[in-house]
């Protein structure tokens, strides 16, 4: 049996979340370890999203245990998890298109608007990353490219300064020179000494970019492997990169 120890991040043990009598997860173990990229692959349905967002306090779990650090997390809410350091890119984005980019940015800095000074300074890390963002601070989110609102996306969630970013397909709908523009964007943020737990359908982009990875089917992992693993595994390159 694997162990846990000072340097794992994130720690989930048999996690289940039901919606009615259907098991959308059931019994998922994965591991976050400090300054690690770890990807989830899986097909359409497969429990990406419904992972994410119990890690983040959005769906209760009816079973097995979520661990940050050690601790138990598994019943906290969505704001004390941000507060505790795991922020959430959600699939599809979830913007406010009205509103401008700094705005926008400003929302993700929730847990630390008693502190001014902190949330300027994240907003220039951010524009540092993503100086696209900068050059349309006042613009409103719905206005950008999708490669720029997807950064954006990223952007909102590290403006919460977490240790371990949550990112549910990032690369969705973009071409291919801004996929690898999110995905070297990905890399800075994690050599900044932030884990990342990454859900992907792009294999071969995240393979390139991930230490280590688990494929999930129908609310289960049934494969885990470090990156030359998964590169290497007739099944993953049948069914996520396609040769
Ligand atoms: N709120 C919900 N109520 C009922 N069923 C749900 C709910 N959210 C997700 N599901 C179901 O749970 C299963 C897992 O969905 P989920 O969105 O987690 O998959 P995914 O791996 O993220 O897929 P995709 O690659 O399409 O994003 C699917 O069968 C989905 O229909
Ligand atoms: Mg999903």
């Amino acid at each position: 049996m694997r162990t846990w120890g000072p340097t794992t991040m994130l720690e989930i043990r048999g996690l289940r979340v039901r919606f009615g009598s259907f098991d959308a997860l059931s019994g998922v173990s994965l591991d976050v370890r400090h300054g690690e990229i770890v990807v989830l692959l899986g097909a359409n349905g497969a429990g990406k999203s419904t992972l994410f967002r119990a890690i983040s306090g959005l769906h209760p779990a009816v079973g097995g245990a979520i661990r940050l650090e050690g601790e138990d997390i598994t019943s906290w809410t969505a704001h004390r998890l941000v507060a505790a350091g795991i922020a959430h890119a959600p699939e599809g984005k979830h913007l406010f298109p009205e509103a401008s980019v700094t705005k926008n940015l400003r929302l993700g800095a929730y847990v630390q608007r008693k502190a001014p000074d902190v949330v300027r300074q994240t907003m220039d890390e951010v524009f540092e990353l993503f100086p696209a963002l900068r050059d349309k601070e006042h613009d409103a989110a719905g206005t950008l490219s999708g490669g720029q609102q997807q950064m954006l996306a990223i952007g909102r969630a590290l403006m919460a300064r977490p240790r371990l970013l949550l990112l549910d397909e990032p690369s969705l709908g973009l071409a291919p020179l801004v996929v690898e523009e999110v995905f070297e964007s990905i890399l800075r943020i994690n050599q900044g000494g932030t884990s990342v737990l990454l859900a992907e359908q792009n294999a071969h982009a995240a393979l390139k970019v991930a230490h280590r990875g688990y494929v999930m089917e129908e609310g289960r992992v049934v494969l885990e492997g470090d990156q030359d693993d998964l590169m290497g595994n007739e099944e993953v390159r049948r069914a996520y990169i396609g040769v």
